[in-house]
């Protein structure tokens, strides 16, 4: 999604504007713009496609200055074109870059026309530098404009404001969309995210919702949404510039699949004494909270959707406690019944995505008390709604597709069903047995690895497909999702996933030797009606990708490809057998040469509608 860089400082700013377009390339995007202020005028370069096209631009034309604003621009309203790319500027005097979408942008759009203003993108940005050039005619400076511009805006933005009447102001703002000030010495930057400013600060402030700052390289004024003068603490970021190289892999999926075994140590680590799950892991008055609640309700999207998949069938088989999943987009427009004492909990990487955070609004609209967030950014708006929090720990994931952000969701919500379990029908017998397995997750998984080089040999069956199935049952159902997600993610094949036992009341017509069905087969109670399946498929000449248990692998049966997973407890199997999907994946795309961090059309952080 959109991602913003602006800065003020007494140095020029571009390089450091462009380093850090660089630096949200993984958000996605389509096209690229920076503008700085020199000599009393705005100059401006932007490109169609990757960032190091406008670098290339820039390097042939060169521009500089000491306030600059800068985007990448994934296309929402308008198709991705030089003319829509970001900054926009009206009459030479105002620039803004905007992240979010402005709803009301048709009707403001037809009342600037009136105004006489001209329109040069098929934006809804465009919008937005015009109000505040209006503005700026009847108030007493750039400021005063913007707080009053965006008193017209519905919607949701974060900005990057710069004028040529205040060209030692920079403003950002934001109501929805994330953004945050990078504090550095005699200099300020904003971004979307802290990735983007690793190379020039640590220290970081995040604005709220509804707050304007105005930043000078003396210092910076933060007004909230009443417009009162605020102040918002500095916070010291643990991130490092090099904490999101790639380091010696070739992309940052595969770095962050082989990163697994350590981000699940990180998830558990410190959050256990005696072997004993810690409740306060979740927030000083979890406990309280955990004791209250009768059921939950789990909100998210995409793959942290289908950690949720796999909770609910933890809660109501482990722990006995009524458990409802809802894809967020879905549940904040549905009018939905909430039962009394219901914890939402909700799922995300980003603690960004624009449908959870309105659903666990709506939540809360809808009489909600308790919520907690399963999050990865701590410093997210997420984490910031919710009552309780569990991080993931997982570390910055660049790649678009989820990879080790879904099995640190995964681990972190089986300490949530332990915690919640304890005062439901989960024993103390089958709380250690899940302890102990989930401690012995990454040596599990380090030797799941090691399937790497198998996997990639399979992977050439799959380039030339253009269909594939993926089946499971329980659990693993969602862990065969996450399967068609990530292929169709990175490598543009169609793939579907379905309960196994449902092939025959349908998809079984696809099957042909064109078709590949992948399935995921652990040992347990289903693994004979999953056997049952997998001969309905061989039997109408399927071609079978089986992920088994080794001490179970065996196939006499030429259409039956067996992958031997190393055997693993019952109830993290979920966890292992996400790997070689993610594998799988990942060598299709590689093979069919598609760009695998940054597939097209998608975004990292989704904080649009
Ligand atoms: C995962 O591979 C996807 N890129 C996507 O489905 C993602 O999980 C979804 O957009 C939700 O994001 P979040 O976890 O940041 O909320």
């Amino acid at each position: 999604m959109c991602g913003i860089v602006g800065g003020i400082a007494q140095r020029n700013v571009v390089p450091i504007l462009l380093e850090g377009l660089k630096r949200l390339e993984y958000r996605g995007y389509d096209s690229a713009g920076l503008a700085v202020i020199s000599n009393q005028q705005i100059y401006r370069k932007r490109e169609l496609g990757k960032v190091k096209g406008l670098e290339a631009l820039l390097e042939a034309d060169p521009i500089s200055g000491n306030i600059g604003i800068a985007h990448t621009r994934w296309a929402t309203h308008g198709k991705p074109s030089t003319a829509n790319a970001h900054p926009h500027i009206c009459r030479n005097k105002v620039a803004v870059v905007h992240n979010g979408i402005i709803e009301n942008h048709e009707h403001l759009r037809e009342v600037q026309l009136k105004q006489g203003y001209e329109f040069t993108s098929e934006t809804d940005t465009e919008v937005i530098v015009h109000e505040i050039h209006h503005a700026m005619e009847s108030t007493d400076g750039l400021l005063s404009a913007v707080k009053q511009a965006v008193k017209k805006l519905d919607g949701a933005y974060a900005l990057g404001i710069m004028s040529i009447d205040s060209p030692d102001i920079l403003i950002a703002c934001r109501k929805g969309s994330p953004l945050v000030i990078g504090v550095g010495i005699g200099e300020y930057f904003i971004a979307s995210d802290v990735a983007a400013l690793l190379p020039v600060t640590q220290r970081f402030i995040f604005l709220e919702d509804g707050d304007i700052a105005a930043i000078t390289i003396d210092g910076l004024v933060i007004y909230d949404r009443d417009d009162q003068a605020v102040s918002r603490p500095i916070i010291e970021s643990q991130l490092t510039a090099d904490a999101v190289d790639k380091g010696d892999y070739r992309h940052y999926m595969l770095k962050e699949i082989y990163e697994q075994p350590f981000a699940i140590s990180q998830a558990l680590e410190g959050r256990f004494i005696n072997n004993r799950l810690q409740e306060n892991a979740f927030g000083h008055n979890a406990a309280e909270v955990f004791d209250n609640i009768k059921a939950i309700q789990i909100l998210a999207c995409g793959t942290s959707y289908h950690a949720g998949m796999v909770a609910r069938y933890w809660f109501e088989e482990l722990a006995r406690v009524p458990c409802n999943i809802e894809v967020a987009s879905e549940f904040r427009y549905r009018s939905p019944v909430l039962a009394p004492d219901t914890l939402i909990v909700t799922i995300s990487q980003s603690g960004e995505t624009a449908d959870t955070l309105a659903a666990l609004l709506e939540a809360k609209k809808l009489g909600a008390k308790y919520s907690l967030a399963i999050c990865n950014v701590p410093e997210s708006s997420l984490v910031r709604e919710s009552d309780l929090v569990l991080m993931t720990r997982a570390g910055p994931e660049i790649g678009v597709a989820s990879t080790k952000a879904f099995t640190t969701q995964l681990a972190t919500l089986m300490l949530l069903v332990i915690a919640i379990g304890r005062r439901f029908h989960l024993t103390e017998i089958v709380e250690q047995k899940i302890t102990s397995e989930l401690f012995s997750l990454p040596g599990k998984i380090e030797k799941v690895l090691q399937l790497d080089d198998e996997i990639k040999v399979l992977a050439e069956q799959f380039a030339e497909k253009q269909h594939a199935l993926f089946l499971g049952r329980g659990t693993h159902y969602p862990i065969a999702m996450e399967g068609a997600l990530k292929l169709k993610e990175i490598s543009y094949i169609h793939a579907e996933a379905y309960p196994a036992g449902e092939l025959k009341h349908g998809p079984l017509a696809l099957i042909d030797a064109d078709m590949p069905v992948v399935t995921v087969a652990p040992n347990n109670s289903l693994l004979e009606k999953l056997k049952s399946n997998i001969q309905e498929v061989s039997a109408r000449g399927g071609q079978l990708i089986v992920f088994m248990d080794e001490t179970l692998a065996s196939a006499n049966d030429e259409n039956v490809r067996i992958v031997k997973v190393p055997q693993v407890g019952n109830e993290i199997s979920p966890i292992v057998y996400t790997i070689p999907l993610q594998l799988l994946a990942y060598h299709v795309a590689v093979l069919k040469g598609t760009d695998v961090d940054q597939p097209r059309n998608l975004a990292k952080s989704v904080t649009v509608e």
